[in-house]
């Protein structure tokens, strides 16, 4: 009976919040950083950062990329340039915000006026933190929302090292909150990168799991972008593109991540479906994804994968017409298929994708008991923010966090009854049809 209450007290109050967020949206400027695109395309950016003449520029990045030493080539040209610069590499998983305020108060002791994010979307995402807090003289926390700064940041320059997250070309930083467990999202147009630089060399020791898991979270923008209900043509665009690049070259690079070819598609495709979903939004997969980061911090990327084919499922009855599209870019299939046929062609490929790339189909930490909490939250960040084809009210929201129990929780709460679509994926059949081996495509540069 509370489930109901509240779910009629959201969908009473929400819509016409909404419909109000869908106009801005649409008209709404979004600036498009400057790319560079190719092998070498971080020392390139370098050199142009250093042309700019910054008094010191603040480079963000995390412990693992440092040690690895991708951002050499940076900061040699940087170094070659005379450009005065310092590493913060301390941004954890998700930028939990004591690591954005230590982050913040380097930039500002050090009166830096050009930050560099070179990390995956947890980096770039404390950078864009950093820099909005720094410009307003305000904590991070109260950041979060829209636009709640007077002022744009200092020029931030991106360099992704994964391919999954868009946040290069994005208005959103995704930052935790380890003492709610919780993820909260700053949204300002004026923390869109200036430059950015995707440099496939980067990418080709990123191991196999994170490459999936990243380029799921890729595919996951893409789709979710195409089916909700703020696309426009230029988005339609993109994420059609950026579905077609990840369907041919996400397997390829996760079977061997040295092809630099697959590389670069894939992080071309990241940009596009980050420009995709930077004005059509995300939808049911990233509100239910967030809690389970927060909760459990679970990989962004992973809990994207494993939600994606039971949300699929679940708003298929909305979207046969764009799935449909979607199949078609994808090379599941021809029109003369029909749309029924190859929604559900696409439905069954992203699962297929998933147990290819070697994704599990329940999310180990995931506990019944903190089911409803998880699904009020999801449908509550759903519910206020995205425009989703299909609503999750809380029952449908629990019964699909239910259905990726894993195999224990779930046969205990069945009780004997076969746990169907939980487990660890095997090359399940259809896996040739989704990850198909295609010509490799010349890098749309
Ligand atoms: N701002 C946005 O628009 C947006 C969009 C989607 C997701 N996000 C957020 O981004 C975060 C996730 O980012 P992510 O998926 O890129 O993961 P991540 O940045 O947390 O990186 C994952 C791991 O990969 C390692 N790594 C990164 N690049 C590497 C490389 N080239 N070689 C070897 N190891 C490498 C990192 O050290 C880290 O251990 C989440 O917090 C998510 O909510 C933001
Ligand atoms: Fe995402």
């Amino acid at each position: 009976m509370s489930n109901l209450i509240s779910d009629m007290a959201r969908s009473a109050a929400l819509p016409n919040l909404k419909r109000a967020a869908a106009v801005l949206t649409r008209r709404l400027p979004i600036p498009q950083p400057l790319l560079l695109v190719g092998p070498g395309a971080s020392a390139r950016l370098g050199r142009a950062i250093a042309d700019f003449g910054h008094r010191r520029v603040l480079v963000v990045t995390d412990a693992a990329i440092n040690r690895l030493g991708l951002m050499a080539p940076l900061t040699a040209a940087l170094d070659a340039a005379g450009t005065p610069y310092l590493v913060f590499d301390e941004v954890g998983a998700d930028a939990p915000i004591p690591q954005v305020e230590a982050g913040l108060a380097v930039f500002v002791a050090q009166r830096c006026d050009a930050i560099v994010a070179f990390g995956g979307g947890s980096v770039m995402d404390a950078a864009k933190a950093i820099g909005l807090a720094a410009a307003n003289g305000k904590h991070p926390r109260e950041l979060v929302g829209y636009f709640k700064g007077r002022h744009g940041p200092a020029p931030i320059y991106a360099v992704p090292t994964t391919a999954g997250t868009g946040s290069e070309v994005t208005v959103a930083a995704v930052i935790s909150d380890p003492e709610h467990g919780s993820k909260l999202v700053i949204a300002d147009t004026r923390i869109v990168p200036d430059m950015a630089a995707l440099d496939p060399a980067l990418m080709t020791g990123l191991p196999p799991a994170i490459t999936a898991a990243t380029g799921m979270d890729a595919l996951t923008h893409a789709v979710e972008a195409f089916i909700g209900g703020w696309s426009t043509p230029q988005t339609d665009r993109m994420a059609l593109a950026a579905v077609r690049m990840i369907y041919r070259h996400l397997p390829v690079a996760f079977a061997d991540g040295g092809r630099l070819e697959a590389r670069e598609q894939m992080a071309l495709a990241s940009t596009y479906a980050g420009l995709a979903f930077t004005r059509a939004n995300v939808g049911n997969v990233h509100a239910i994804a967030h809690q389970l980061g927060g909760r459990y911090h679970t990989p962004h990327g992973l809990a994207n994968a494993i939600m994606l084919p039971g949300v699929l499922r679940f708003s298929r009855p909305q979207t046969g017409r764009q799935l449909a599209r979607l199949a078609v870019h994808a090379g599941l299939g021809e029109d003369s298929l029909g749309t029924e046929a190859l929604a559900d062609r696409f439905v069954e490929s992203v699962a297929a994708m998933n147990d290819a790339l070697g994704i599990p189909r329940g999310l180990a930490a995931l506990r019944e008991a903190d089911i409803p909490a998880l699904a009020e939250a999801a449908c509550w960040e759903a519910d206020s923010h995205y425009p989703v084809p299909r609503r999750m009210t809380q029952d449908d929201c629990e019964a699909l966090l239910r259905a990726v129990l894993p195999p224990k929780a779930a046969a205990g709460r069945t009780a004997g009854r076969k746990p169907a679509a939980v487990g660890t994926a095997p090359a399940a059949a259809g896996v040739k049809r989704a990850v198909a081996k295609r010509p490799a495509a010349k890098p749309a540069r």
